[in-house]
């Protein structure tokens, strides 16, 4: 380590909202120092904490808005231990030179999981007879019950949690159609088709794994619902506006289908809200979930150990890779050279600036990678002679640089 980087044990990491124990306990592992807030913060809380911080790790309660980065001056980079990262304004961030880094891919598996799960509760209708055994009814009526062996599986967005689901439902003998807007290799026996609607006039159930796009709001409405099979199911637990629901609630009243499962919806409930009514509850063999597909201990451990190695990454080598706000640099660490980061502004003519500062102290450039996106530069620069606070400070005073950090 230079005399000039900066000591871990001072870097200052808070972590809020209960983020999984497996996070605090890798970032102590690699010597921050670590506090836990579990609950979400606002206001002047918020302020306070923000304004120490190198990094601050948040769930989706903790709302971060320009404001609250004005006070950031310490911040490196911000962790979302969640999926998505909507609760940040994560380029007002990029444009102060902070990273935001999140886990879209830790749940997975508990999604894929829920999603065969809820095939076999719709083939066996699972959620009326539970109900009705709730209720005092020993309904043992076979009507409308079915294996999955033999039936065709129906993927829509074939990405991370589509293949998993195909994998899986192979496993239990369903035969597996998909249809992805991008080529994708099929994996086990699973049959790319040409188009939606040919997987809708194929399927048994068809399940949606989209992101919400504009190509994918309400890619499931009355015309599509009328070219699946009848009796045919459909589920969905990618997001609720993927699919019109006045039109899903038209065709399982009409019986057209069998049935339908639901995890996620147009317009979601705050999480303390005690009543709801998403509209499905006089339907027969909907299963509804409150959007817990990703919702299991093993995904927010791996949401924990997957953003803090991230942070780790981007804190020891600078690595930007996975942020959801920032150019991409990922730059193997050499042995015998000092690296140093520089995040500008995207104008022209900042690489030969720093150049220039880097050669004037007779450093020689032995490996250098400059990444831009949107307004946003991001140079990673590793020189053979120890770096003084001096080139720093030099660096970091050129006109469009946002911020400059020695590492090593
Ligand atoms: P992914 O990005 O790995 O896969 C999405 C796939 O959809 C990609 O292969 C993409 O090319 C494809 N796609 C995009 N537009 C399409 C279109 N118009 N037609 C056909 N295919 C299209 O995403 P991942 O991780 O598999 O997630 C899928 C969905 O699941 C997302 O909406 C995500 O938000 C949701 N999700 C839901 C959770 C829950 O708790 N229910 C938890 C985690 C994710």
């Amino acid at each position: 380590m230079s005399p000039t980087s900066f000591p871990r044990d001072r870097i200052r990491i808070a972590l809020l909202e209960n983020i999984h124990p497996a996070a605090a306990e890798a970032l102590r592992e690699s010597g921050y120092s670590v506090d836990v807030i579990p609950k979400a913060l606002e206001g002047e809380d918020l302020d306070t904490v923000i304004a120490s911080a190198h990094i601050l790790g948040l769930r989706s309660r903790t709302k971060i808005r320009d404001a609250q980065l004005a006070v950031a001056n310490k911040m490196l980079a911000i962790g979302c231990f969640t999926v998505g990262t909507d609760q940040v304004a994560i380029q007002d961030a990029a444009r102060r030179g902070i990273p935001v880094f999140n886990a879209p891919h830790a749940s997975t598996r508990s999604v894929a999981e829920l999603t065969l799960g809820c095939v076999i509760a719709l083939a066996r209708r699972l959620g009326d007879k539970n109900s009705r055994m709730h209720g005092g009814h020993w309904d043992k009526s076979l009507a409308g019950a079915h294996e999955v062996r033999g039936r065709t599986l129906g993927i829509v967005g074939y990405g991370h949690i589509g293949q998993q689901v195909g994998l899986l439902g192979e496993a239990f003998g369903m035969r597996v159609i998909f249809h992805d807007i991008l080529k994708k290799l099929p994996l086990g026996l699973a049959r790319p088709v040409a188009d939606v609607d040919a997987l809708l006039a194929e399927s048994d159930f068809v399940t949606l794994h989209v992101p919400e796009t504009p190509r994918t709001v309400e890619m499931i409405g009355a015309p599509q619902l009328a070219r699946m099979r009848a009796g045919s199911y459909l589920l969905n637990l990618s997001r609720g506006k993927v699919v019109n629901v006045p039109a899903l609630q038209d065709a399982l009243r009409r019986e057209h289908l069998g049935g339908a499962a639901l995890d996620v919806f147009p317009s979601e409930p705050a999480p303390t809200l005690a009543e709801v009514d998403v509209g499905f509850s006089d339907l027969p063999n909907v299963i509804l979930t409150p959007h817990v597909g990703g919702n299991t201990e093993e995904a927010q451990r791996n949401i924990g150990l997957e953003v803090a190695h991230a942070i780790t990454e981007f804190i020891d080598r600078g690595s930007t890779e996975g942020a959801v706000n920032f150019p991409h640099v990922n730059l193997p660490a050499m042995p015998e050279t000092h690296r140093i980061l520089n995040i500008h502004r995207n104008v022209p003519g900042v690489l030969a600036e720093v150049n220039h500062i880097v050669s004037e102290i007779g450093a020689n450039i032995e490996a250098q990678q400059l990444v831009t996106s949107r307004d946003v530069g991001y140079l990673v620069m590793d020189v053979n002679r120890e770096l003084s606070d001096e080139v720093n400070n030099r660096i970091a005073a050129l006109p469009m640089s946002v911020r400059t950090r020695i590492l090593y």
